[in-house]
């Protein structure tokens, strides 16, 4: 059985079925998703509230990516992959013919399991995504890149070598360069693909400290195998299934209290 400790689990009172929209930064519809003939989402739908942590629990290959992917169109560049259903996003559903899907990404950011720097100097990969947009002017870029690393809680360990190349720093500090890098242009959300799963226990600690602090400006989405890192950051947490969303509800409520019974022998580690 997974002791989890209770005293780290956040509790808030949102009541995710009747969100308002003030307090919705996403809102999942009878989602379905087929990769070819397979089916991988089943008529998942859910309110993701703004600037908290959502996480996405369940055993490997229930869809937890892939429902993860769907919220910045990633699985667009899946071939043969099919979707049915609505995600909206200030009320505007993101699969509309017109959407300018760049411009979904750049405000759904995403940060994977393997730490991915490009191989640049850390100072550019962080303004990477402003120079995209055009922006040159160096003072701008400066005080961009310092806030971002400073947003990302890796500013003291790399102030002094902006200008070596990213693939010198321990994974750990990769991937928070890499949050860093998503921060940079602002996005309203951040979407966390097992973000830890590749680094040692206290870079994941350092990492789990950092979404405490993302949520205070972003949405923040986390997939985790880890329960206990589900239970000490996510303030809501989402078990899903073999594709389908067994259970939503306060992270408290699925670690104590779960309503399902599946949910329960997932947590209690029958399964997974
Ligand atoms: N590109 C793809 N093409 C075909 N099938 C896919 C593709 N990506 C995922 N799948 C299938 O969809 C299902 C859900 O996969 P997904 O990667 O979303 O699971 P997961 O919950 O993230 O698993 P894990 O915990 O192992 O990362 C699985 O059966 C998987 O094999
Ligand atoms: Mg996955």
């Amino acid at each position: 059985m997974i002791s989890i400790d209770s005293t780290a689990m956040k509790v808030n009172n949102l009541d995710l079925a009747n969100l308002a929209p003030n307090d919705t930064a996403l809102e999942i519809c009878n989602l379905d998703l087929r990769y070819g003939d397979k089916q991988a989402l089943f008529n998942v739908s859910m309110k993701i509230p703004k600037k908290q942590v959502t996480a996405f629990i369940g055993p490997s290959g229930c869809g937890k990516s892939t429902l993860l992917r769907c919220i910045n169109r990633m699985n667009d560049l899946v071939d043969n992959c099919h979707i049915d259903g609505e995600i909206l996003l200030h009320g505007q559903n993101i699969y509309d013919k017109k959407i300018d899907v760049a411009a979904l990404r750049r405000n759904v950011g995403m940060v994977f399991q393997r730490p991915n720097p490009f191989p640049k100097s850390i100072y550019e990969n962080v303004v990477y995504g402003l120079r995209l947009q055009g922006l040159n002017n160096r003072r701008e870029l400066d005080e961009a890149a310092e806030r971002s690393l400073r947003g990302a809680a890796i500013w003291d360990e790399v102030k002094d070598r902006l200008h070596d190349n990213a693939f010198g720093l321990s994974g750990g500090q990769q991937q928070r360069l890499v949050i860093a890098r998503a921060i940079a242009i602002e996005p309203e959300v951040l979407l966390l693909d097992e973000p830890t799963s590749a680094l040692d226990p206290i870079s994941t600690l350092t990492i789990e400290e950092l979404i405490t602090e993302l949520k205070t400006k972003y949405t923040v989405v986390i997939v985790t195998h880890n329960m206990q890192q589900a239970a000490r950051v996510s303030d809501q947490t989402a078990f899903m299934y073999m594709g389908e969303l067994v259970e939503y509800a306060d992270t408290n409520t699925i670690f104590t209290t779960p309503r399902k019974r599946k949910t329960e022998d997932y947590i209690t580690g029958r399964y997974g």
